[in-house]
């Protein structure tokens, strides 16, 4: 019997896996039947912007936390596929950070050309995934949105790849309750002229404060204070932007801070990070893990130890994104074809708890970086991925830890060369901060240039950009 194979979101991580399968086929091996479920109506996960906030057509949970005017925060060569290079895509060398709606045509399009659509089935929420230990099958019930019919099938192994930036964790403050302006999560924020011409809190010290934070001054906010729990992030930021401790309460439109300070602000932004839920698993095969480089209990990062028909992608916390999800899917795909022959669960254990423990040793970013790129390049040694000079990715990557410090609002403006080409990227014609228009044709130059109105509160802003 043919073994069925179910993979859980398409999203960059769910796309690796269906890319991994149709790989093998092409190269002549004789590949599982798969299925993807996937809850939204198209791919793209995170990716796939969305103007809804809370719960969409269906009634069902918003997926994406991203927001207009997005790009990204770290360099493009060092989340580059080893398999379909930013050159091949575009033709030729692009800038090193692009906007949203660039990474996604970029990731769905490689899906596209694989020919791999039929195998995801959209507006399609599972609800359930257990397993049978006698049979040695899971159960996954699923849920077709539209009809609301729900199927029940079984298959011999799960892939879980829906993610874990989606599921607010929304701490409350003291007096939150009676605060007179808006609080929202990062999870809900779409756009941020809403905050022209007002007086901002962040709270929250990674990288959603900061590229939110930088949004909301990018966009015209008066000022824009941001409070950390554990460290400030420390930048040289713009004058209107500030740091302070973790506030203590809120007294009407005041915010008291850890250091007696205080300040009046007119809207709360919690950029205090998300949750890894699994509601559709059952609890055996859950995986319970904040957003950390190595979630325990997964040998390589992706083989459920416990179970090792279960699977995980993407569930680290990301340096890497695009690139690791592909080395992941790999190994994934390799494991289930049993291509990679496993070790018993004591010497799996063993092998991750080496990893933990190194991670929970690491201190700053650049020892994340070597951490996570020697498990990049462990996986990359048992899989038939292309290479990638991942050494160079690691260079990007303190190159651009390092510009961050020297100018904030400026290290998008900079450029990065390809591990996987050797390409140089080009030079943006517009700064990031200049660049208010994040559209595919104006950032690839090939339209007409055009700036969006910003909203009239936001003048004094935009003269200041
Ligand atoms: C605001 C923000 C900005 C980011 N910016 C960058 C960036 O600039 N560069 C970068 O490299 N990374 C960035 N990331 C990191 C991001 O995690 C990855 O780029 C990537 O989206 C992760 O892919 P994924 O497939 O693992 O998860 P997701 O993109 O979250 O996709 C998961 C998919 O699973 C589906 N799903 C979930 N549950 C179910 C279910 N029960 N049934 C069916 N389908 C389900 C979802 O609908 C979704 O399509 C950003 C993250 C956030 C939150
Ligand atoms: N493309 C982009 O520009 C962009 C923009 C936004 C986000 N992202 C991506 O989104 C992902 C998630 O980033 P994230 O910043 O949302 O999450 P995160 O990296 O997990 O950080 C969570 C932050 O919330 C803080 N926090 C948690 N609980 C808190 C509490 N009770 N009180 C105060 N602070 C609390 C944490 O502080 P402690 O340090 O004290 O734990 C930490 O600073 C990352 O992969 C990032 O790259 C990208």
């Amino acid at each position: 019997m043919t073994q069925r194979v179910a993979i859980i979101g398409a999203g960059p991580s769910g796309l690796s896996q269906l890319r991994a399968f149709q790989q093998a086929r092409a190269k002549g091996a004789e590949i599982p039947e798969i299925v993807c479920f996937e809850k939204q109506n198209d791919w793209g996960g995170l990716w796939h912007y969305t103007w809804r906030t809370g719960l969409d057509a269906h009634g069902e949970a918003v997926h994406s936390s991203m927001y207009r005017y997005l790009w990204s925060n770290g360099p493009k060569e060092c989340l580059e596929y080893g398999d379909y290079s930013f050159d091949q895509h575009f033709g030729r060398p692009i800038p090193s950070f692009p906007p949203r709606e660039v990474l996604h045509n970029y990731i769905t399009t490689r899906a596209k050309v694989s020919g791999i659509r039929d195998w995801v089935r959209f507006e399609t929420a599972v609800r359930w995934v257990g397993f049978d230990e006698a049979e040695r099958r899971f159960t996954v019930v699923s849920e077709d949105l539209p009809t609301r019919r729900v199927t029940r099938e079984t298959f011999d192994s799960v892939i879980v790849a829906s993610g874990h930036y989606s599921v607010p964790n929304a701490p409350s403050f003291p007096g939150i309750e009676q605060f007179p302006g808006r609080v929202l999560h990062a999870h809900d924020f779409r756009n941020a002229m809403e905050f022209a011409g007002r007086d901002i809190l962040i709270v929250g010290a990674s990288y959603s404060a900061e590229d939110i934070g930088l949004q909301c001054h990018k966009y015209g906010a008066r000022s824009v204070t941001m409070s950390y729990r554990t460290k400030a992030m420390g930048f040289t930021w713009p004058e209107s932007m500030e740091e302070r401790p973790l506030l203590t309460r809120i007294d009407g439109s005041t915010v008291h801070f850890g250091d007696g300070s205080h300040r009046d602000v007119d809207a709360i932004i919690l950029c205090t990070g998300y949750l890894h839920r699994f509601p559709f698993l059952a609890e055996d095969l859950k995986l319970h893990t904040h957003n950390r480089l190595y979630p325990p209990g997964l040998y390589k990062g992706v083989v459920w130890e416990a179970n090792p028909q279960l699977l995980f992608v993407g569930m680290q916390d990301q340096f890497y994104t695009f690139s690791m999800f592909d080395l992941q899917a790999w190994t994934a795909r390799d494991v289930v074809m049993g291509r990679i022959s496993l070790p018993d669960t004591n010497r799996m254990a063993a092998h991750s708890a080496r990893w933990v423990e190194r991670e929970e040793a690491l201190v700053g970013p650049e020892q994340q970086i070597d951490f996570q790129t020697d498990y990049c390049k462990e996986l990359a040694a048992a899989v038939d991925y292309p290479a990638i000079d991942f050494d160079l990715v690691a260079a990007n990557f303190k190159e651009w830890e390092h510009e961050k410090v020297r100018d904030i609002t400026g290290y998008r403006n900079t450029a990065y060369r390809s591990a996987v080409t050797g390409t140089m990227a080009s030079i943006h014609h517009t700064t990031w901060l200049e660049a208010t228009d994040d559209s595919m044709k104006t950032f690839l130059g090939d339209g007409e240039r055009r700036s969006v109105q910003l909203p009239t509160r936001s003048v004094a802003a935009a003269a200041r950009l």
